[in-house]
């Protein structure tokens, strides 16, 4: 049987309008590093066999010379200019993304790690169609246009959904034309197109509650603190193994 194979889209060619900030928010530096250059890390260094990077017009020869060739992302094969909304850009990705399938993430998205895209990668060569998400912490409500409650849903069917999101490539490349075709409105993630133009059930699948987007300024400090959690934890893990050598 052949081997599976693996795009990974990378989105940075958003606005970051609610961060306010003077350097586009997937460029903000965060422990010295661009915010996107952790998410392209770990696909790098994950089983994924090629990455595409969306990013705005201006911002390719950056991405190129910054990002991808200053730190050796050898498997980005290519980087497109997106469009205005985050559906226009994932339209440009999917028009050359080669693999069987295809994970689709928020570059804002810093702290996705090696099991998340396991799963990922997993779930969509078992579902066809799957996106990472958390059950909600909070209790949520329905409200009606006078912000009175109207509905208490049950908490445990309420999912927070993250990214990757990912399909076959060539169903959801099919599923997005014909939304383009259309008119496209309110779509804000991958699994609404599959669920209204596509054909496959879209299967939930566990993430962390470490997977956060960047969206604005508290997420930089939270983000930071993640970070730091993360260098801890490895160099404790690094030293637990020096002493089993
Ligand atoms: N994105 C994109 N192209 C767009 C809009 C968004 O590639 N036209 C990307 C963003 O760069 C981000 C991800 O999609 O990595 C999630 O979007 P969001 O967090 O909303 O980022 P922005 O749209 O940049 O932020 P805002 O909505 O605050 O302007
Ligand atoms: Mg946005």
């Amino acid at each position: 049987m052949k081997k599976e194979t693996y795009t990974a889209v990378v989105l940075a060619a958003g606005k970051g309008s609610r961060m306010q900030s003077k350097v586009k928010k997937q460029f903000m530096k965060l422990l010295g590093k661009p915010l996107v250059y952790y998410a392209l890390l770990e696909f790098q260094e994950s089983p994924v066999d090629e990455i595409i990077l969306v990013t705005g017009r201006e911002s390719i020869d950056y991405c190129r010379k910054q990002i991808v060739e200053k730190y050796g992302f050898t498997k980005v094969k290519e980087i497109v200019a997106g469009g205005k909304e985050r559906y226009e850009s994932v339209y440009e990705a999917l028009k050359v993304a080669s693999m069987d399938y295809v994970l689709i993430h928020d570059g804002a998205r810093a702290f996705l790690d090696e099991e998340i895209i396991s799963r990922s990668m997993k779930g969509v060569a078992e579902y066809k169609a799957c996106v990472i998400g958390m059950p909600v912490k909070d209790t949520i409500k329905i409200v009606d246009k006078d912000q009175y409650a109207i509905e208490t849903p049950k908490r445990s069917l309420i999912w927070q959904i993250q990214t990757p999101q990912c399909f076959i490539t060539d169903e959801i490349r099919q599923a997005y034309e014909k939304m383009m075709a259309e008119e496209a409105k309110n779509i804000t993630d991958d699994a609404m197109v599959m669920e209204q133009f596509g054909d496959r059930r879209v299967k939930l699948i566990e993430g962390s509650y470490e997977n956060i987007k960047i969206t604005t300024p508290e997420d930089i400090v939270i983000g930071k603190a993640l970070l730091k959690m993360r260098r801890v934890k490895r160099k404790t893990f690094q030293w637990l193994r020096t002493l089993h050598h």
